[in-house]
């Protein structure tokens, strides 16, 4: 075997695996992905998002109502505990078994936190009835973005895209 066979060869095996590690992302790729938690999946039939016991919630908790009405909801672990006492004691909801109950609170708290689903995002100011016990400066303010003499940041991110 000639020596510049075997020269090309280790070429031919180096541009190989070149190829592959750029077709497998660069580090700083990977880098980003590790620090970016992934998306959540959303189970498409209940809308539920899909973790560790979602299936016992699912089962737990969509019997009388539909899972909108919790995955519509927010709360702390405490604020869903709250929520399944007041099924228990004015809709009928029966006793779970504690270690039943602590994955549903888990799963909840977990994937329906406070404050995120709950409540849409206020209108901007230029959306919403003038207010008639509003300061002077409040009055000027929303007067000037009437005008457009000035911008409200909530439009500008609105005008980006986000929601
Ligand atoms: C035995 C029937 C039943 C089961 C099972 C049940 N619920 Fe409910 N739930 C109700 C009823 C009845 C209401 C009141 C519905 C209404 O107001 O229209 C309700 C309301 C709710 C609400 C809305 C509360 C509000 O403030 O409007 C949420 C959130 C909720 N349930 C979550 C859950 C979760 C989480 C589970 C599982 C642990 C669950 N439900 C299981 C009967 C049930």
């Amino acid at each position: 075997m000639n020596p510049i066979g075997t020269f090309n060869r280790i070429g031919a095996t180096l541009v190989g695996v070149v190829i592959l590690l750029s077709i497998n992302g660069s580090p700083a790729d990977t880098r980003e992905a590790a620090s970016k938690p992934a998306p959540k999946k959303i189970d498409p039939a209940s809308g539920m998002i899909v973790d560790e016991n979602w299936q016992t919630v699912r089962a737990m908790c969509s019997s009388c109502h539909s899972p909108k009405l919790f995955t519509n909801y927010g709360g702390t672990r405490e604020t869903w505990a709250g929520l399944i006492d007041w099924m228990q004691e004015k809709q009928g909801l029966w006793e779970f078994p504690p270690a039943i109950e602590n994955q549903i609170l888990t799963y909840l708290s977990a994937n329906y936190p406070p404050g995120e689903a709950s409540r849409r995002r206020n209108l901007p100011a230029h959306q919403r009835p003038p207010n008639p016990y509003t300061s002077d400066a409040r009055a000027e303010y929303e007067k000037k973005l009437r005008a457009g003499q000035i911008r409200s940041p909530v439009i500008e991110t609105r005008e980006n895209g986000e929601k």
